[in-house]
């Protein structure tokens, strides 16, 4: 395999989410959900009416999958109880035309639209949620698992608890640390029992997908190799965590982090965590989705109070860096997926990975020509290449999903974020590709980069 190519049969696709592109939030009897709520419901890219056409982009980029996320309250209005058939119909007719222009669909079933009506009953804090979750999954599945052999459970699960539920800069928008703490079980729980039921009905493949900011000092971030004293070592780990082991320990090895507990027990106490629940939580995998951007910077600072989003993270201060950065403020850092693909291939050497989502915000301009993202492009060629250095060295990832087809909604900053190839003009809701949507085209064709 030259440089440049990737293994055969290699996944190349991308990835969006109900609530950023589909708009017709109170069609054909859908419910509220959160973000409705939080953020005024939204005409997003409409796809819910255009999905036709959108399934024609996937086509000119040449995708193999496509991955693609399940409105519960389009489901299930009230969040539980009475199914709502004409949701299911969208999603069916959507994987109908996936399927017959050669795109294998692959379904999320949370990607943060919780219906507003368990909200009200107490949201993610409250067990209960994780049960009507589970029986989601399985109404979902009993009509599209004839056609739909890939599922996952939830995307990011950290961003829901913390964002939502801790610092409030996401839907529900609750400022509770303890109930940040009972959110993440809950979601956990809600992984766990959604992946028995989808067994139970016969499932063939069943992930979760994680978002991975592998946590560093300002110094690693030129220099990855750096030794760290012992202070900026502990917020290192302690971020490290809160944010990913929190997650990762108990689906993949059956128990929270020795050095989670404390923490939690100190904020929310643990009646939450009931016996048996990690048995659940931990049950087998078959794919691990990363969703990488960029890396997490941090560093000891004594007297720096806790971060809303990260309860327990008193002491640590978290940095900007005098790298490139995206038109987020996201630091670009393409050496970090190969230590992050390395660390989990050392830690968890039996799953299999996919890169779920990775992307780029950044200002485009429309020209008489066309629209020139060359830094979008040159992001994702260099991760592209920094993610093949993995793959030589042994990581198990069988596929890359972009971030994202279409400029969308994006959730708290609203529509100013570019992460599509395909540019939205959100008032005529016309869609035309970004010189990035050639240039992954022509990746996928050549199942590699240009040497
Ligand atoms: C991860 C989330 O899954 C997605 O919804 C979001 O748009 C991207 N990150 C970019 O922030």
């Amino acid at each position: 395999m030259s440089r440049a190519a990737f293994p055969e049969n290699f996944v190349w696709g991308v990835s969006t989410s109900a609530y950023q592109i589909e708009g017709a939030n109170v069609a054909d009897g859908r419910g509220p959900s959160i973000w409705d709520t939080f953020s005024d419901s939204q005409t997003a890219c409409d796809h819910y009416h255009r999905y036709t056409e959108d399934v024609g982009l996937l086509k000119d980029l040449g995708v193999t999958a496509y991955r693609f996320s399940v409105s519960w309250p389009r489901v299930v209005p009230g969040g539980s109880g009475r199914v709502n058939a004409a949701g299911l119909d969208f999603y069916e007719k959507l994987v109908d035309e996936l399927l017959g222009a050669g795109i294998t669909p692959y379904a999320t079933l949370y990607h943060w639209d919780l219906p507003q009506a368990l909200e009200d009953e107490g949201g993610w804090a409250v067990r209960d949620t994780a049960r009507h979750f589970a029986d989601y999954a399985r109404v979902v599945h009993d009509r599209l698992g004839d056609r739909v052999d890939t599922w996952f459970t939830l995307n990011e699960p950290w961003v829901a608890a913390f964002l939502g539920y801790g610092s409030g800069i996401h839907a529900p928008g609750r400022t509770s640390p303890a109930d940040a703490f009972r959110s993440a079980h809950h979601l956990l729980l809600a992984h766990g029992l959604a992946t028995g039921a989808l067994r139970a009905a016969g499932a063939s493949k069943v992930g979760l997908i994680l978002n991975f900011g592998p946590v560093m000092t300002p110094g690693q971030v030129g220099d990855l190799s750096m030794e760290l004293a012992e202070e900026d070592a502990e917020a290192v780990a302690r971020i490290d965590t809160l944010m990913h082991r929190q997650f990762l320990e108990p689906v993949l090895r059956g128990a929270y982090p020795a050095d989670l507990l404390p923490l939690v027990e100190r904020t929310a106490g643990l009646d939450h965590i009931h016996e048996g629940d990690l048995a659940d939580i931990s049950r087998p995998i078959d794919l691990l989705g990363v969703n990488y951007y960029a890396p997490t910077v941090v560093q000891a600072q004594p007297s720096q109070p806790a971060d809303p989003a990260y309860p327990g993270s008193a002491g640590i201060l978290f940095c900007t860096v005098p790298t490139a950065v995206t038109a987020m403020g996201w630091p670009i850092v393409p050496n970090a997926l190969p230590l992050l693909l390395r660390r989990l291939s050392r830690e968890y050497p039996d799953t299999q990975l996919m890169i779920t989502e990775n992307g780029a915000d950044f200002v485009d301009v429309i020209t008489g020509d066309g629209i020139h993202d060359v830094d979008r492009i040159n992001f994702i060629e260099e991760h592209l290449r920094a993610l093949r250095v993995s793959i030589e060295e042994g990581a198990r990832v069988g596929g890359y999903l972009l971030w994202s087809l279409l400029d969308c909604l994006e959730w708290a900053d609203g529509y100013q974020r570019k992460f599509g190839v395909y540019h939205v003009d959100f008032a005529t809701q016309r869609r035309r590709p970004k010189d990035s949507a050639y240039w992954f085209r022509d990746v996928i064709k050549r199942n590699g980069l240009a040497e």
